[in-house]
């Protein structure tokens, strides 16, 4: 039997029975006919599907910031509420639409929607302000006619505009819709979604095969369609915990955290600061906001990042079914191209690290055909701690370079009790050839792979040690 998916879009209350693999995208323009959401690269890429979404966390709704409505199925916005372009103007052009009219920072208006709804997001989801995250929270929209400057020149002026209109005492929400941002009926959210009725879980037909969907970042990308076709059950982890906390000496993730609650994380970026500076690395914001951390590891990407930071920092992985759990480490999760240890009914349910308990270095490195927002063709992870300017210890991890996300057991063995300067890296470098086996393919020959390697393993030493070893060294 088909259970019945309710939420609110802009203003309406929804009820659905459609398949709950129905991508957001195509439920909101072709049974709800709102076309202000485009379809432009159906892959995450380029933001004209952004909508927003809010949830109720701890009893009021929170809005995140904007997701791909072409890779979020339908089921997943049981209980919540979606706003699109539609949702935020009533009678008249809003005021962000009104500054973009006046930047000229729209032209043909395919991708304007998009960059309403990501900058609308970023003003909903934060209470103090800041300019230049104000244009980062626009880092997963693409305009391919006006010009980025004047949409930047845009969102700057907007931030101007609401900061000096709304008064400090005003509540968040109502001070937005004093400045013309969204429109009145946001503040009849918070009951609206408290009132509607919850399914606990979207079932779509009878059958054996059952897909748990965590972010399906990745997924919908590759089988939107086929997932529509196959008789296969779906289930939305929303019983995973998706907090990071500190736990008995370690650092716990909970499977269902998101990469920017990961990457954001108070704890993460006490123990790994320079990870925040990366962050333009995995992929655009509203990409971040979606894809888990569980995701990331049971896709068994070669080139996770996640998975890739994860391995150096020698985590474990908590798997559980309904009547039994097993710790493994993740080093060993890996069983061969796409093949994970995961048995039928188990789901991982939390990934954990020791918290480092003396001086180290940790460092991450990553290579793409494009600069940011992109995956990797190889990627690389280090760290170390060192005692009497020599190596005591070393985890070094590679994707990109073999079938599996892999940890460089003999290179990080071989640089164990080694002081560091160019001879030890090279020599390491050739021990670290004897452990991968990369292919050719889209992002690479594999003597290029090979070669992206070896620079990544000397960016790790000379962004970390730049006294011992230099740039010049590898020439
Ligand atoms: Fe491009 Fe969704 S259509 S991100
Ligand atoms: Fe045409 Fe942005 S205004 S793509």
């Amino acid at each position: 039997m088909k259970t019945k998916i309710n939420f609110i879009c802009n203003d309406s209350e929804i009820e659905t029975s459609i398949h709950p693999g129905t991508t957001l995208l195509d439920f909101i323009r072709k049974q709800l006919h709102l076309t202000g959401t485009k379809e432009g690269c159906r892959e995450g890429d380029c933001g004209a599907c952004t909508v927003l979404i809010g949830e109720l966390i701890e009893n009021s709704v929170r809005y995140h910031s904007a997701n791909s409505s072409c890779l979020f199925p339908v089921g997943d916005i049981n209980g919540k509420h979606v706003v699109t372009i539609e949702g935020l103007n009533s009678n008249e052009l809003n005021t962000i639409q009104k500054i973009f009219l006046e930047e000229g920072a729209s032209q043909c208006g395919f991708c304007t929607p998009g960059f309403i709804i990501s900058l609308t997001a970023y003003l909903l989801s934060n209470s103090k302000y800041d300019s230049a995250e104000a244009v980062e929270s626009l880092s997963g929209n693409i305009c391919r006619c006006t010009g980025h400057s004047s949409i930047i020149n845009a969102a700057r002026s907007v931030l101007k505009y609401v900061i000096k209109n709304i008064t400090q005492d005003e509540a968040h929400i109502k001070g937005l819709i004093h400045a013309g941002i969204i429109p009145n009926y946001f503040l009849t959210i918070d009951d609206r979604l408290k009132k509607l009725r919850k399914s606990k879980s979207i079932e779509n037909k009878n059958s054996s095969a059952v897909l748990n969907i965590s972010g399906g970042t990745d997924l919908f990308v590759r089988k939107w369609d086929e997932i529509l076709n196959q008789d296969i059950n779906l289930l939305f982890s929303h019983n995973l915990p998706d907090h990071i906390s500190e736990k008995n000496g370690k650092v716990v993730i909970g499977a269902r955290a998101s990469i920017s609650d990961f990457i954001n994380s108070t704890l993460i970026q006490k123990y790994f600061p320079s990870l925040k500076s990366k962050l333009k690395l995995f992929g655009s914001l509203p990409i971040r906001n979606r894809a888990t951390i569980g995701g990331n590891i049971v896709n068994a990407s070669p080139i996770a990042d996640m998975v890739n930071i994860l391995l150096v920092l020698n985590s474990t992985v908590e798997i559980k079914t309904d009547s039994s759990e097993r710790i493994i480490l993740l080093k060993d999760f890996y069983k061969g191209y796409k093949q994970v240890d995961l048995n039928p009914g188990e789901l991982i349910h939390s990934i954990s690290f020791n918290i480092p308990q003396e001086k180290y270095f940790f460092n991450f490195e990553k290579v793409c055909k494009r600069t940011y927002l992109d995956i990797a063709s190889v990627n690389s992870s280090v760290y170390l701690t060192i005692q009497d300017d020599v190596i005591k210890k070393i985890n070094l991890s590679a994707g990109g370079v073999a079938p599996i996300p892999l940890c460089l057991i003999k290179t990080s063995e071989f640089l164990t009790g080694k002081s560091i300067n160019s001879k030890n890296i090279f020599n390491a470098y050739n021990v670290a050839l004897s452990e991968i086996n990369p292919i050719s393919d889209a992002r690479g020959t594999k003597e290029y792979k090979a070669l992206l390697l070896r620079q990544l393993i000397f960016a790790h030493f000379i962004s970390l040690f730049p006294d011992k070893i230099s740039v010049r060294e590898i020439a």
